[in-house]
Protein backbone atom coordinates (compact mmCIF):
# COMPACT_ATOMS: atom_id res chain seq x y z
CA UNK A 1 0.00 0.00 0.00
CA UNK A 2 1.63 3.53 -0.70
CA UNK A 3 0.08 6.85 -0.68
CA UNK A 4 -0.67 9.28 -3.35
CA UNK A 5 -0.51 12.36 -1.20
CA UNK A 6 1.91 14.23 -1.17
CA UNK A 7 5.08 14.46 1.38
CA UNK A 8 4.54 16.16 4.69
CA UNK A 9 7.46 17.81 6.57
CA UNK A 10 7.04 19.65 9.28
CA UNK A 11 9.34 21.25 11.82
CA UNK A 12 8.93 20.84 15.37
CA UNK A 13 10.43 23.81 17.21
CA UNK A 14 9.86 22.41 20.62
CA UNK A 15 10.60 24.88 23.47
CA UNK A 16 12.99 27.22 21.31
CA UNK A 17 12.30 30.43 19.45
CA UNK A 18 11.62 34.13 20.09
CA UNK A 19 10.77 36.83 17.86
CA UNK A 20 14.21 37.04 16.09
CA UNK A 21 13.81 33.51 15.14
CA UNK A 22 10.70 34.37 12.70
CA UNK A 23 13.41 35.06 10.12
CA UNK A 24 14.75 31.61 9.99
CA UNK A 25 10.72 30.81 9.18
CA UNK A 26 10.92 33.60 6.24
CA UNK A 27 14.08 32.23 5.18
CA UNK A 28 12.38 28.84 4.32
CA UNK A 29 9.27 30.01 2.68
CA UNK A 30 11.41 32.99 0.48
CA UNK A 31 13.32 30.11 -1.13
CA UNK A 32 10.48 27.87 -1.46
CA UNK A 33 8.80 31.03 -3.44
CA UNK A 34 12.44 30.70 -5.66
CA UNK A 35 12.34 27.64 -5.88
CA UNK A 36 8.89 25.54 -5.06
CA UNK A 37 8.69 22.05 -3.91
CA UNK A 38 5.87 19.63 -4.68
CA UNK A 39 5.78 18.50 -0.67
CA UNK A 40 3.81 19.89 2.05
CA UNK A 41 5.81 22.14 4.45
CA UNK A 42 4.95 23.31 8.21
CA UNK A 43 6.90 24.86 10.77
CA UNK A 44 5.41 24.31 14.54
CA UNK A 45 6.86 26.93 16.66
CA UNK A 46 6.03 27.44 20.32
CA UNK A 47 2.69 29.01 20.76
CA UNK A 48 3.99 32.36 21.50
CA UNK A 49 4.91 32.48 17.73
CA UNK A 50 2.13 31.16 16.13
CA UNK A 51 0.43 34.50 15.48
CA UNK A 52 3.41 36.41 14.36
CA UNK A 53 4.82 33.46 12.11
CA UNK A 54 1.49 33.14 10.64
CA UNK A 55 1.43 36.84 9.31
CA UNK A 56 5.07 36.51 8.57
CA UNK A 57 4.32 33.41 6.40
CA UNK A 58 0.86 34.31 5.12
CA UNK A 59 0.49 33.82 1.27
CA UNK A 60 3.29 31.23 1.43
CA UNK A 61 3.67 27.53 0.67
CA UNK A 62 4.36 27.10 4.24
CA UNK A 63 2.26 25.88 6.71
CA UNK A 64 2.03 26.93 10.29
CA UNK A 65 1.11 24.00 13.32
CA UNK A 66 0.77 24.19 17.23
CA UNK A 67 2.91 21.81 19.46
CA UNK A 68 -0.36 20.46 21.76
CA UNK A 69 -3.60 21.75 22.67
CA UNK A 70 -6.16 21.40 25.29
CA UNK A 71 -9.52 19.12 24.63
CA UNK A 72 -12.15 21.92 25.82
CA UNK A 73 -12.70 24.54 23.07
CA UNK A 74 -12.64 27.43 26.38
CA UNK A 75 -13.23 28.10 29.86
CA UNK A 76 -11.30 28.09 33.35
CA UNK A 77 -8.29 25.85 32.43
CA UNK A 78 -5.11 28.39 33.45
CA UNK A 79 -2.39 28.03 31.35
CA UNK A 80 -3.90 26.03 28.65
CA UNK A 81 -4.45 26.49 24.95
CA UNK A 82 -7.30 25.51 22.77
CA UNK A 83 -7.38 24.07 19.45
CA UNK A 84 -9.71 26.72 18.81
CA UNK A 85 -7.33 29.16 19.68
CA UNK A 86 -4.65 27.47 17.60
CA UNK A 87 -6.44 28.16 14.57
CA UNK A 88 -7.67 31.17 15.74
CA UNK A 89 -3.84 32.52 16.04
CA UNK A 90 -2.74 31.16 12.69
CA UNK A 91 -2.26 27.48 13.03
CA UNK A 92 -3.74 24.58 10.32
CA UNK A 93 -2.09 21.57 11.99
CA UNK A 94 -1.62 20.44 15.30
CA UNK A 95 1.48 18.15 16.43
CA UNK A 96 -0.16 16.05 19.50
CA UNK A 97 1.44 13.07 22.17
CA UNK A 98 4.54 13.79 21.23
CA UNK A 99 6.90 11.58 23.31
CA UNK A 100 8.18 14.66 25.17
CA UNK A 101 4.40 15.34 26.23
CA UNK A 102 4.11 11.80 27.04
CA UNK A 103 7.16 11.49 29.12
CA UNK A 104 7.29 14.73 30.69
CA UNK A 105 3.36 15.92 31.09
CA UNK A 106 1.34 12.69 31.50
CA UNK A 107 -0.01 12.27 28.35
CA UNK A 108 -1.32 9.46 27.71
CA UNK A 109 -3.50 7.59 24.60
CA UNK A 110 -6.59 8.63 26.47
CA UNK A 111 -5.63 12.37 26.25
CA UNK A 112 -3.75 12.05 22.53
CA UNK A 113 -7.67 10.76 21.36
CA UNK A 114 -9.27 13.19 23.00
CA UNK A 115 -6.95 16.17 21.52
CA UNK A 116 -7.40 14.48 18.46
CA UNK A 117 -11.52 15.14 18.86
CA UNK A 118 -10.28 18.79 20.07
CA UNK A 119 -8.18 19.33 16.88
CA UNK A 120 -11.11 18.27 14.37
CA UNK A 121 -13.53 20.31 16.18
CA UNK A 122 -11.10 22.99 15.07
CA UNK A 123 -10.69 21.90 11.57
CA UNK A 124 -6.96 21.35 12.27
CA UNK A 125 -5.40 18.40 11.05
CA UNK A 126 -3.52 16.56 13.83
CA UNK A 127 0.10 14.52 13.71
CA UNK A 128 -0.49 12.38 15.98
CA UNK A 129 2.64 10.83 17.80
CA UNK A 130 3.79 7.27 18.67
CA UNK A 131 6.99 5.23 19.37
CA UNK A 132 8.74 3.18 21.64
CA UNK A 133 11.94 4.02 24.00
CA UNK A 134 14.79 2.10 24.05
CA UNK A 135 14.17 -0.39 26.92
CA UNK A 136 11.19 -1.36 24.82
CA UNK A 137 13.01 -1.62 22.10
CA UNK A 138 15.41 -3.62 22.90
CA UNK A 139 12.78 -6.13 24.96
CA UNK A 140 11.42 -6.66 21.02
CA UNK A 141 8.12 -4.81 22.46
CA UNK A 142 8.48 -1.83 19.65
CA UNK A 143 5.43 -3.31 17.56
CA UNK A 144 3.48 -4.05 20.39
CA UNK A 145 3.89 -0.78 22.34
CA UNK A 146 3.45 1.46 18.72
CA UNK A 147 0.30 -0.05 18.01
CA UNK A 148 -0.76 0.06 21.63
CA UNK A 149 -0.59 3.90 21.00
CA UNK A 150 -1.88 3.72 17.39
CA UNK A 151 -4.67 2.08 18.32
CA UNK A 152 -5.38 4.25 21.46
CA UNK A 153 -4.31 8.01 20.17
CA UNK A 154 -6.26 7.57 16.77
CA UNK A 155 -10.23 7.67 17.58
CA UNK A 156 -12.86 6.55 14.66
CA UNK A 157 -13.25 9.95 14.05
CA UNK A 158 -10.66 10.51 11.99
CA UNK A 159 -12.41 8.27 9.22
CA UNK A 160 -12.55 11.09 6.61
CA UNK A 161 -10.51 13.75 7.89
CA UNK A 162 -6.95 15.02 7.27
CA UNK A 163 -4.49 13.89 9.36
CA UNK A 164 -0.84 12.43 9.62
CA UNK A 165 0.89 9.67 12.49
CA UNK A 166 4.78 10.47 13.42
CA UNK A 167 6.52 7.39 14.03
CA UNK A 168 9.46 8.73 16.61
CA UNK A 169 11.25 6.25 18.23
CA UNK A 170 11.94 7.92 21.73
CA UNK A 171 15.67 7.07 21.79
CA UNK A 172 16.10 8.68 18.28
CA UNK A 173 15.21 11.91 19.38
CA UNK A 174 17.51 14.77 19.23
CA UNK A 175 20.34 11.66 19.56
CA UNK A 176 21.77 11.53 16.34
CA UNK A 177 20.79 7.71 16.58
CA UNK A 178 18.14 6.39 13.86
CA UNK A 179 16.66 3.18 13.27
CA UNK A 180 17.87 1.21 9.84
CA UNK A 181 15.76 1.81 6.88
CA UNK A 182 14.71 -1.92 7.19
CA UNK A 183 13.27 -0.99 10.87
CA UNK A 184 11.52 2.06 9.88
CA UNK A 185 9.76 0.50 6.94
CA UNK A 186 8.90 -2.81 9.10
CA UNK A 187 7.22 -0.04 11.74
CA UNK A 188 5.91 2.11 8.95
CA UNK A 189 3.72 -0.96 7.31
CA UNK A 190 2.98 -1.99 10.65
CA UNK A 191 1.26 1.30 11.60
CA UNK A 192 -0.13 1.09 7.44
CA UNK A 193 -2.18 -1.80 7.91
CA UNK A 194 -3.42 -0.87 11.94
CA UNK A 195 -5.07 2.76 10.26
CA UNK A 196 -5.66 1.28 7.08
CA UNK A 197 -8.07 -1.70 9.12
CA UNK A 198 -9.81 0.99 11.75
CA UNK A 199 -9.61 4.15 9.48
CA UNK A 200 -10.78 2.95 6.06
CA UNK A 201 -9.53 5.36 3.35
CA UNK A 202 -8.15 8.16 5.54
CA UNK A 203 -6.47 5.55 6.82
CA UNK A 204 -4.98 4.48 3.51
CA UNK A 205 -3.66 7.81 3.07
CA UNK A 206 -2.88 9.66 5.91
CA UNK A 207 0.87 10.47 5.44
CA UNK A 208 2.74 8.62 8.18
CA UNK A 209 5.61 10.62 9.05
CA UNK A 210 9.30 9.92 10.45
CA UNK A 211 11.01 11.73 13.25
CA UNK A 212 13.99 11.11 15.54
CA UNK A 213 17.54 12.82 14.20
CA UNK A 214 16.52 13.32 10.96
CA UNK A 215 19.19 15.56 8.88
CA UNK A 216 19.82 16.79 5.65
CA UNK A 217 22.79 13.96 5.58
CA UNK A 218 20.17 10.71 6.29
CA UNK A 219 16.75 12.20 4.65
CA UNK A 220 16.87 11.09 1.21
CA UNK A 221 17.14 7.45 2.63
CA UNK A 222 14.80 7.76 5.13
CA UNK A 223 11.89 9.88 3.26
CA UNK A 224 12.39 6.98 0.16
CA UNK A 225 11.28 4.57 2.63
CA UNK A 226 8.31 2.43 1.66
CA UNK A 227 5.57 3.86 3.68
CA UNK A 228 7.93 7.39 5.14
CA UNK A 229 5.13 10.03 4.33
CA UNK A 230 7.05 12.51 5.42
CA UNK A 231 9.59 14.03 8.35
CA UNK A 232 8.85 15.01 12.13
CA UNK A 233 12.09 17.10 12.03
CA UNK A 234 13.11 18.84 15.73
CA UNK A 235 17.07 20.15 16.08
CA UNK A 236 17.40 20.52 12.37
CA UNK A 237 14.17 22.73 11.63
CA UNK A 238 15.37 25.76 13.69
CA UNK A 239 18.01 26.48 10.79
CA UNK A 240 16.78 27.34 7.51
CA UNK A 241 19.08 26.06 5.41
CA UNK A 242 19.09 22.49 7.25
CA UNK A 243 15.63 22.30 7.32
CA UNK A 244 15.55 22.89 3.46
CA UNK A 245 18.25 20.86 2.67
CA UNK A 246 15.35 17.93 4.22
CA UNK A 247 12.57 19.52 2.30
CA UNK A 248 14.75 19.35 -1.32
CA UNK A 249 15.86 15.74 -0.06
CA UNK A 250 12.24 14.72 -0.21
CA UNK A 251 11.91 15.70 -3.80
P1 LIG B 1 14.94 15.62 16.49
O1 LIG B 1 13.47 15.70 17.13
O2 LIG B 1 14.81 15.81 15.01
O3 LIG B 1 15.70 16.78 17.15
O4 LIG B 1 15.51 14.29 16.84
C1 LIG B 1 12.36 15.16 16.46
C2 LIG B 1 11.11 15.37 17.27
O5 LIG B 1 11.15 15.27 18.50
O6 LIG B 1 10.04 15.64 16.69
Amino acid sequence: MTTSRRKLIAGNWKMNGLKASLAEALAVAEALERQPCTERVAICPPATLIAPMAQVLQGSQVQVGGQNCYTQPMGAFTGEISAEMLADAGASLVILAHSERRQFFGETDESAAEKVRAALRAGLEPIVCVGETLDERRAGRTLEIVARQVRGSCPPELRGCVFAVAYEPVWAIGTGLTPTLEEIEQVHGAIRGLLAESLAEAGRTAPILYGGSVKPSNARDILAASEVGGALVGGASLKADDFLGIIRAAA
